[in-house]
């Protein structure tokens, strides 16, 4: 359901320093602008509680939020003025992940996390799911070789739909869940979908995708 818009949105947005207005001026140079050499973007961050936790977990990398509707936008970056202790690790663009490749140089993105994307049920409808191969296509020009797509969802169709796009997009399944949080998995924060399905007993489907056939560097003998 469509959230009524806000009143307050727009005028947020415009002073949040926490949204970087132009998208494209950091192209290729995202990590010197964080001082970090891993970046993590979420598609779809909604309002904000995933990235916010993650960037705090994790201080080393930097977290890009993406989202194109500017009320969740307004309410993610007021989350993040609220907060206590402001991390310089975090930013978000207002937008759609069609732009991806004018936000981001080759290669530049090293993990993407797909959490909870809007499952478009009607199959006229799928070419709008962040996991269709358009996407795909996309997000392989900016990931980097090395890098990987991180997936969760509750929702079962969007999930084998999912795995299929990305087998035929050539990618590795590198890591599969259909009950992500049977387990606890405290490197990984709880977005707030995920935190809602989880109040209803549903179980959260995870897969891990990369770009590269994963090569096990432990020289370990058994
Ligand atoms: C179901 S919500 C999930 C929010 C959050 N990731 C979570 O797990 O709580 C999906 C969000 O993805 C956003 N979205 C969908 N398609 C998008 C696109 N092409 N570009 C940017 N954001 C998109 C929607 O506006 C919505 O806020």
């Amino acid at each position: 359901m469509r959230m009524r818009k806000l009143p307050w949105a727009e005028e947020y947005i415009a002073q949040a320093d926490v949204i970087i207005k132009d998208q494209t001026k950091n192209k290729g140079k995202w990590k010197q602008m964080f001082g970090c050499t891993s970046l993590h973007v979420e598609i779809g961050c909604g309002k904000g509680d995933y990235l916010l936790h993650m960037s705090e977990k994790d201080l080393e990398s930097g977290w890009i939020g993406i989202e194109k509707d500017s009320n969740v936008m307004a309410i993610a970056a007021r989350k993040y003025d609220q907060q206590e202790q402001h991390g310089c690790n975090i930013a978000f663009l207002l937008g759609d992940a069609l732009a991806l490749k004018e936000w981001f140089a080759q290669g530049e993105i090293d993990v993407l996390h797909l959490n909870f994307s809007d499952p478009w049920p009607k199959k006229r409808a799928h070419k709008k799911r962040l996991s269709h191969a358009s996407f795909i296509e996309i997000y392989r020009e900016v990931i980097s070789e090395t890098g990987e797509i991180q997936m969760k969802t509750d929702n079962a169709s969007l999930f084998e739909f999912s795995l299929l796009q990305f087998q035929e997009g050539g990618w590795y399944l590198h890591d599969i869940s259909v009950d992500f949080r049977r387990n606890v998995h405290d490197e990984d924060a709880i977005s707030e979908y995920e935190q809602r399905f989880m109040n209803l007993g549903q179980p959260i489907y995870r897969a891990v995708w990369k770009k590269t056939p994963y090569i096990n560097t432990d020289k370990k003998k058994r």
